[in-house]
């Protein structure tokens, strides 16, 4: 088979990885790539972001299956295009990637559900918005830009100052672009964060195993919301019976509503919960594999994973049984200083020869055999152990050899 994988994160470096252990590939292409997925995979010269460009390389080269990592191709309907011409591709189709890309849609789908989430208000306009703040005093809040923000775009506020400057940043000055003509004002939820990934084929559901994300930018879940500083796998926090109440209140009711709405969704399925003192809530939705919880997932599961993604385009999942290994796995991510706000690229990564543990690539570009950082978010330092303590100390221990000028990361993660 050749495979097209689309996208150029650390998770895309993890599913190349996963997808080139199948003894069915014989190929693999990705674009745009970094420079860590270079060793893999080819990375041809094509714009990702031009869904005609992308058809016509599918037609020339018979690529087989295309996998659609980041959530923009989806909503620009990449999925849609080359579906209809015939091809499979995974990932949900414009009508089902809306889940993603408004937080008021998968706000109203939640309630009309009864499935449990937090209390919200809309708005259109920051007039609106300001005035309900006036009488509002349950504080800290949380303020979400409604469209795509590339995960930036909510906001915790702890006091009414803050509120009013983040609904002005985002609807005033256009912080987030177009995410952030509407917004939502909703309440801040305490408890354990919870990523439960899903593949759905339009009937049926099934879980991956659990991971814990750990969001902010400084150690202790302190300053800025990220894309993700690192991740564990499974959840030290979540029990057995919490994984059933999970299933029961939430996954089932969602999987219900998504036939009743005659979604079709077909792909990933990402339900970030936080599971409270009044039990789980769901926070968000993304329609596409995490990062980087697709990092410390992928090398647990011991199917091939070409198996599940056919059997999601075919609509085929109940013949599947995953299948997991009861191993740890950790990853932690390297950053650039500054990020998520402003950095510096272009730093070579020296270090990354005989690493012990897996090294996904994010934010690198390859030049002249050399690695650089190119991007906030720069490499996933994945380490596996026969619990969460021994892979949070392979995967630390890993990074004592890998050094880049401004190199960041959290030292607390897993613990
Ligand atoms: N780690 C969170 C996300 O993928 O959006």
């Amino acid at each position: 088979m050749k495979v097209l994988v689309l996208g150029s994160g650390g998770r895309e470096h993890a599913l190349i990885w996963k997808i080139s252990q199948s003894s069915k590939v014989n190929k693999i292409y990705c674009v745009p790539g970094n420079g860590g997925i270079k060793e893999l995979a080819e990375i041809p010269i094509l714009n990702p972001n031009d869904n005609i460009e992308v058809l016509s390389f599918v037609k020339e080269n018979n690529i087989d299956l295309t996998i659609v990592g980041p959530e923009a191709y989806l909503v620009n309907g990449i999925v849609d295009i080359l579906e209809d011409a015939g091809y499979k591709v995974f990932g949900p189709r414009k009508n089902a990637s809306i889940f993603e890309e408004s937080k008021i849609f998968t706000k109203e789908f939640l309630i009309k559900y009864n499935i449990p989430t937090g209390d919200y208000a809309k708005f259109n306009s920051s007039q609106s918005a300001l005035q309900y703040l006036e009488s509002y005093s349950n504080f800290p809040v949380v303020i979400k830009a409604d469209g795509l923000a590339g995960g930036k775009g909510v906001i915790i506020c702890k006091t009414k100052l803050d509120a009013q400057n983040a609904v002005k940043d985002i609807m005033v000055s256009h912080k987030f672009g177009k995410a952030g003509q509407n917004i939502i004002i909703e309440e801040f939820l305490i408890g354990n964060e919870i990523s439960i990934l899903t593949f759905v084929d339009g009937k049926t559901m099934i879980p991956m195993v659990l991971a814990k994300d750990y969001k902010k930018i400084g150690n202790g879940e302190t300053g800025l919301n990220t894309g993700g500083m690192g991740c564990i796998s499974p959840n030290p926090n979540v029990t057995v019976d919490m994984e059933t109440v999970c299933q029961n209140e939430i996954l089932d009711p969602i999987m219900n509503g998504l036939i009743s709405e005659k979604m079709d969704f077909r792909g990933v399925l990402f339900i970030g919960i936080i599971y409270t003192k009044k039990g789980p809530k769901v926070l968000e939705f993304n329609v596409r594999f995490g990062d980087p919880e697709t990092q410390v997932i992928l090398p647990r599961l011991k199917n091939d994973i070409t198996d599940v993604f056919l059997a999601v385009i075919n609509r085929d999942l109940k013949n599947i049984k995953l299948n997991w290994y009861e191993n740890s796995v950790c990853t932690i991510v390297l950053a650039s200083d500054g990020y998520p706000e402003n950095y510096k690229k272009g730093n070579e990564i020296n270090g990354l020869n005989n690493c012990k543990s897996i090294v996904f690539h994010a934010g690198t570009k390859s030049e002249n055999d050399k690695i650089f950082t190119n991007g906030g978010r720069v490499l996933n330092i994945t380490a596996e152990g026969d619990n969460h303590k021994e892979a949070i100390k392979n995967a630390y221990s890993v990074i004592e050899n890998i050094h880049f000028e401004g190199m960041y990361f959290r030292n607390d993660i897993g613990k």
